[in-house]
């Protein structure tokens, strides 16, 4: 949550305008991870332009400071700055309501000697914050992030004659800090300096451009190397909390590690480790991004939400791509067939993780217990931690997270690495925590997903859980039929999406006759049953109607109270082996003048006569049949948000990388 970006050039001529834009560009690709309020910093003006530093803030979107930006006639933008450091952040509000003193990047004192940027949260500010009022310091925002500017001041004031650098500096701050930050400084001390660190849980990558990178990074980098005098460079760093942010630029970056200190000076890039352990390798390679810059653009599509919605026939084959191999029935999953005998011998399997990956878990377990013949969990992060849940050496803990970086998730998985259990990664984000700090695991593929409801993803998750429960199965002779059947649903399920997508337009005329109702249910049982919580979750986040998804078995216990000619339904019956539970339920809700839509299997002629509407889908094996019928509340959600007049990839009050518990 919230976006961190910055930028530095050095030797490498730039206009105002230009250091303007690329910083208001790096920050709009990040405001899916928070749009509350957005601010940046850079230098000051005048000939000695890097001895203050102007900040410019306000709330709401990027475009909102851009504009703000622009209007200022006080800035000069034609001015050319041979080397400069501009930091940037988009906030999803934590600590203190969305207002432009709230908003970062924050500073020291009123004349911007030290300057942050910060992601994450600080548990430990009120002491921090006691302690610094009782030294004089005056604060001016409700935030927790204050402390650090602030405390680096402080730090600096007192350094008495010692000669103290940039990043001794900041590494005395967070050895004072409690929590979990990713963060970016910049000073009038240190002009054209920049200093970035993480602790856990944030991601801050380091992008070089041109081919001098190799020599650029000092390997062993430590405080003392800072000193030594470099050749002449000219070069540009980008820092960012992702990499979407920087891949018009350039696709080179390095992930910096937990504890990972980097400096920027003299045109020159060090890593290095504030807690080194013994035996550790302080190396950070660079690494290439497969992403294309086209794949976070919108395109011709209103939404990205809705292109990654479109995306599906694609992205499930990307997630297929060399995996299963169609002539011999076999599935290999490269991340985990090393461990792959280990996970035979597993007392059961846990699947952990939040919100729509949760819901994959959901959605896959019958399947896996059926192949696996194991027992299968499937748990929301944050209740399995706050029930500290029995995890034990021989169990196996998968993590699904799209953006590999909820806190809720990351924290699970520490539970269980602690407690000696294999950890498998399901996510979404090369490099991310959680793949990092899995033994082993599978990327989804599905491509870099911005729109805050995730779509593609979920899609994606389940095909990957399909594919492990598949590769368990290999060997066991009883249940090549089912495996066949299956692989062969795997390998017709894209032309089948496209047919729901083609769907588009009737979905559509359903919406318009939804959109002003204030709630909608989603019922069903079974294989569909994580469709109905995860349509019912994309209803809420992006429509604002109230949405329940409800197990229809579990209708005559409550929700059946809520049923009246007025309450809209919707129902999901497909020819499973729930059909006939589903049709009781069907007319337990007719027979209360309840007017249900149902998500039906083509020619069901018994269902179509008793709904108001149906919607029907092509028919796969029942176990994939979740992955086509959620792709119309994923086109209806979309659809009703955009008819109420709310920002689809932009819901209120939310943000796509949850990093805090
Ligand atoms: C809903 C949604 C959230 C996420 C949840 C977990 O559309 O996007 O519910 O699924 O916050 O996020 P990841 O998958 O990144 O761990």
């Amino acid at each position: 949550m919230c976006g961190i970006f910055a930028y530095l050039n050095y030797r490498v001529p730039r206009t105002r305008r230009d250091i303007f834009q690329t910083l208001i560009k790096g920050l709009q690709r990040l405001e899916y991870r928070g749009y509350d309020s957005a601010g940046v910093a850079v230098d000051g003006s005048g000939k000695d332009h890097a001895a203050s530093i102007s900040l410019y803030k306000k709330t709401g979107k990027v475009k909102a400071l851009d504009e703000e930006i622009y209007k200022n006639n006080a800035i000069d933008f034609e001015a050319e700055l041979d080397t400069h450091f501009g930091i940037a952040h988009t906030r999803w509000a934590t600590h203190g309501e969305p207002s432009p003193v709230n908003s970062h990047p924050h500073r020291s004192d009123k004349n911007n000697e030290f300057v942050v940027i910060h992601n994450g949260i600080i548990t430990n500010y009120k002491e921090l914050r006691k302690y610094l009022v009782s030294k004089g310091y005056e604060f001016e925002s409700e935030t927790d992030t204050e402390v650090i500017p602030k405390l680096i001041k402080y730090l600096y004031d007192n350094r008495e004659n010692e000669y103290v650098s940039f990043s001794t500096l900041v590494e005395r701050v967070i050895k004072q800090l409690e929590g979990a930050f990713a963060l970016v400084f910049k000073s009038i001390h240190f002009p054209g300096e920049a200093v970035a660190t993480r602790s856990v849980r944030a991601m801050v990558s380091l992008k070089l451009t041109n081919e001098q990178e190799k020599n650029l990074l000092n390997r062993r980098g430590s405080t003392n190397a800072l000193h030594s005098v470099h050749d002449r460079l000219a070069v540009e760093f980008y820092l960012a909390s992702d990499a979407s942010a920087i891949i018009e630029h350039t696709n080179k970056v390095i992930y910096l590690e937990d504890d990972d200190v980097a400096v920027v000076m003299e045109g020159k890039l060090y890593v290095h480790r504030i807690k080194r352990k013994a035996g550790e390798d302080p190396v950070r390679v660079i690494q290439t991004l497969q992403m294309e810059l086209q794949q976070i653009m919108k395109g011709n599509f209103k939404a990205f939400m809705q292109k990654e919605i479109f995306e599906q026939p694609e992205s499930v084959v990307n997630t297929m791509r060399g995996r299963i191999c169609f002539d011999s029935n076999t599935v290999i999953l490269g991340g985990l067939s090393d461990h792959l005998k280990e996970i035979k011998r597993c007392r059961r399997l846990i699947l952990i993780g939040c919100g729509t990956s949760y819901h994959a878990g959901v959605a896959t377990r019958q399947i896996l217990e059926e192949l696996t013949e194991l027992p299968v969990m499937v748990e929301l992060a944050s209740d399995f931690l706050d029930r500290i849940t029995p995890v034990f050496r021989d169990d196996v803990c998968f993590f699904i997270s799209q953006s590999g970086e909820t806190a809720d998730t990351l924290m699970a998985l520490r539970y269980c690495k602690q407690r000696g259990a294999l950890t498998v990664g399901v996510t979404n984000t090369v490099g991310s925590s959680i793949c990092r700090e899995t033994d082993c695991g599978v990327h989804i593929n599905a491509g870099p997903e911005v729109g805050v409801a995730s779509t593609k993803a979920y899609t994606s998750q389940f095909v990957s859980l399909i594919m492990f429960a598949l590769m368990m199965s290999e060997d066991r002779l009883s249940m090549q039929q089912r495996r066949l059947e299956i692989i062969n649903g795997l390998k017709k399920l894209p032309e089948l999406i496209k047919e729901v997508l083609a769907l588009d337009d009737q979905i559509k005329s359903i919406a318009d006759e939804l959109y002003h109702q204030r709630s909608l249910l989603v019922m069903g049982r079974g294989y569909n049953y994580a469709t109905c919580l995860e349509g019912a979750l994309k209803i809420k986040e992006i429509t604002y109607m109230h949405s329940e998804g409800i197990m229809a078995g579990e209708l005559k216990h409550g929700p059946l109270a809520l049923i009246d000619k007025h309450m809209p339904v919707i129902m999901i019956i497909m020819r499973d082996a729930c059909y006939k539970k589903c049709h009781n339920a069907l007319q337990q809700i007719t027979a209360r003048q309840g007017r249900p839509i149902i998500l039906c299997c083509q020619d069901d002629p018994e269902i179509s006569k008793m709904a108001y509407k149906t919607i029907e889908l092509p028919q796969t094996v029942d176990c994939l049949q979740g992955i086509l019928s959620v792709i119309p509340l994923q086109l209806i959600s979309f659809h009703l948000a955009v008819l109420r007049g709310y920002d689809v990839d932009y819901p209120r009050n939310l943000a796509k990388s949850v990093t805090v518990e």
